[in-house]
């Protein structure tokens, strides 16, 4: 395995965040999540609909506090009024991102004016030529969001993203509301955008082929744990967790991992669902779902540990 190079800019550090269910019950969003990310590379954060990902990001941005843990950005805990311009997102539903009641170009003047020092003309000739780095024509500033495609509004989130000039880009299933044919050309800007502005960036994907192509390491969630992660994605065959291996044969990705006990309630036994639930809580967050799982895999949790350099897994028999 080859370890990872550069200096370090993003440190997250045993970062937990707890939500309350409808029903009152702790849903562990984040449990003790840990990684680092060197500058100009690419993380991919794979994992189920509802495993944590999102949250991640959330946390990442400041857009909200986790219970504990630590971000830390170029070796400092995060300050995020201070970093607010370095660190920028994308997310899924483009439409819901942009006010729709804006052209382009008053979309991509907003953060110039807010984050740069550019009079009215330079921000009008950066508005043209970010739109024309994103794969759009300077026209287009004078369109509303309605009159754009999926994919041509992505471009423009993405290039509203860039518009601050972040070193770190945290991208939050960006392609996923899309056609395949438009993901693999948004994954194609992405991936030059990457290489000419050497960003950073965060790849949150329930996709394992748009994050293979994009990212350089890989982190896999499960339950809101991180449960296995490679510093070269090249090395993704020699990955071992039951779960990443479920996610490599099958592509299993789409299906819910919800809380425990929930998704089986009405075939289990009150018994057996105390056990699972016990198992969320202090076992392996797999455990339930886990072909190799065993008596100890529902009573203990194992942590991230490495099992070589470059790969760790959190499995009791990894
Ligand atoms: N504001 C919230 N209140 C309650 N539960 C939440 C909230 N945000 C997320 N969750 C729950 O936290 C878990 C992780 O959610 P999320 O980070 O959105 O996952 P992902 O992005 O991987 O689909 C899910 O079970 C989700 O229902
Ligand atoms: S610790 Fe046990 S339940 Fe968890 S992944 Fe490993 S074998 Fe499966
Ligand atoms: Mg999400």
């Amino acid at each position: 395995m080859r370890e990872a190079q550069g200096n370090t800019l993003l440190e997250v550090k045993n970062i937990s965040k707890t939500y309350q269910s409808r029903k009152r019950q702790p849903v562990y969003a984040l449990r003790e999540v840990g990684f680092s990310l060197q500058e100009g590379r690419c993380l991919g954060v794979v994992g189920e609909s509802g495993c944590g990902k999102s949250t991640l990001c959330r946390v990442i941005a400041g857009i909200e506090k986790p219970d504990v843990g630590e971000i830390l950005y170029q070796g400092e805990p995060a300050d995020h009024r201070k970093i607010r311009s370095s660190l920028q997102m994308v997310f899924q539903n483009s439409m819901d991102a942009v006010n729709i009641h804006l052209k382009a170009g008053k979309i991509l003047a907003e953060p110039l004016e807010n984050f740069t020092s550019l009079n009215r003309n330079q921000r009008e000739q950066e508005v043209e030529r970010l739109l024309e780095l994103v794969g759009l024509s300077a026209e287009d500033k004078a369109k509303y969001p309605r009159q754009f495609s999926g994919g041509q509004l992505q471009r423009i989130c993405i290039a509203r993203a860039l518009a601050a000039e972040p070193k770190l880009l945290l991208l939050d299933e960006p392609l996923s509301s899309l056609d395949v044919s438009v993901q693999a050309q948004l994954l194609n800007l992405l991936s030059d955008l990457k290489k000419e502005l050497h960003l950073t960036c965060l790849l949150v994907s329930h996709d394992l082929e748009a994050v293979y192509y994009l990212a350089d390491k890989l982190l896999v969630m499960y339950g809101g744990a991180a449960v296995e992660e490679i510093e070269d994605i090249r090395d993704i065959c020699a990955l071992t967790h039951p779960y990443t291996r479920r996610l490599l044969e099958a592509g299993e990705l789409e299906t819910e991992s919800g809380e425990a006990g929930q998704k089986d309630e009405g075939i289990l036994t009150e018994e057996k669902r105390e056990y699972l639930a016990a198992s969320f809580r202090e076992g392996c967050v797999y455990a339930g779902h886990c072909p190799r799982a065993e008596r100890k895999c529902f009573l203990e949790r194992p942590g991230l540990v490495e099992r070589e350099a470059g790969h760790r897994i959190a499995c009791h028999f990894g």
